[in-house]
């Protein structure tokens, strides 16, 4: 696998991507280019279509026109299961933690290990591994949490952001997408989101994140998408672009250089 090849062509490419709700038009054209193991920022007022670009990439919506394209070959994503399959992980802004569960069992939520048979054909779940697992993952990816064992709900919210952030990386093989991970955050808890994006992408994935915070979006992402009313206006190299001429890109006060 030679990596000029690799980089020629997209990891992940949407086209055209058009999602209507009755009379509401979310994305009118969204296009988005995901190099191989960089970090992309969407960018755009509220109400942009951030979210809803995300979702069509992450199988929760059906787009109604366009088309995505995964190592250049086509693929349709009919919902989140196919995603994951597919090497595609989202951590979701409401963030989709159990509660009521620790940080292993959230690790492994819905990908439970169980243990050999018969014990296995009655439900018994493998804890040990689980958390040996769950434990290896913390580590590998510096994530400070006393025990794996606590019910999540008893920890920070950097924290539970870091939990689902893990569980995203522990499976996505190919793509982490996250949305808005730093906006219930202080400002510790975001340097901690910020470092594990920045860890994703030494470990090989690559990761496409959605923030209102500019300074963070100039910290971490190598490409800055941005949209505007639906559209996708301009992808801009974070090296050769200004915090300032992406808010203008934003409003509509700077135009797209021809
Ligand atoms: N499930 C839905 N049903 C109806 N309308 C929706 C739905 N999801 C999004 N919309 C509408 O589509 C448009 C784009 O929404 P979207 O959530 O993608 O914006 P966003 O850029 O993520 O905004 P924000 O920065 O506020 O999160 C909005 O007008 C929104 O009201
Ligand atoms: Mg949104």
């Amino acid at each position: 696998m030679s990596p000029t090849s690799d980089t020629a062509v997209p990891l992940l490419q949407a086209t055209g991507i058009q999602k209507r709700f009755g009379r509401v038009v979310a994305l009118r054209e969204g296009n988005l280019s995901l190099a191989h193991n960089e970090v992309h920022a969407i960018v755009g007022d509220n109400g942009a279509g951030k979210s809803t670009l995300i979702k069509i990439i992450s199988g929760v919506f059906r787009p109604d026109g366009g088309a995505l394209r995964l190592d250049g070959e086509p693929v349709t994503i009919l919902n989140p299961r196919e995603a994951r399959q597919l090497g595609i992980e989202t951590v979701y802004q409401d963030l989709a933690l159990a509660d009521h569960l620790d940080a292993a069992a959230n690790l492994f939520l819905g990908r439970e290990l169980y243990r050999r048979p018969p014990l296995s054909w009655f439900g018994f779940l493998d804890k040990r591994a689980m958390r040996e697992r769950a434990e290896e993952e913390m580590r590998r990816l510096k994530i400070g949490i006393q025990s794996v064992e606590e019910p999540v709900i008893s920890l920070s919210g950097g924290q539970r952001q870091a939990v689902a952030v893990a569980r995203a990386i522990a499976w996505g093989t190919r793509i982490v997408i996250m949305d808005e991970p730093t906006a219930a955050l202080g400002v510790r808890e975001s340097g901690m989101v910020l470092e594990l994006i920045t860890e994703v992408k030494r470990q090989g994935l690559a990761v496409v994140m959605i923030s209102h915070n500019l300074p963070e979006v100039f910290m971490v992402a190598d490409r800055i998408t941005v949209l505007r009313l639906g559209r996708t206006i301009t992808t801009l190299r974070r090296d050769e672009t200004t915090l300032e001429e992406v808010v203008g890109m934003m409003t509509g006060a700077v135009s797209v250089a021809a």
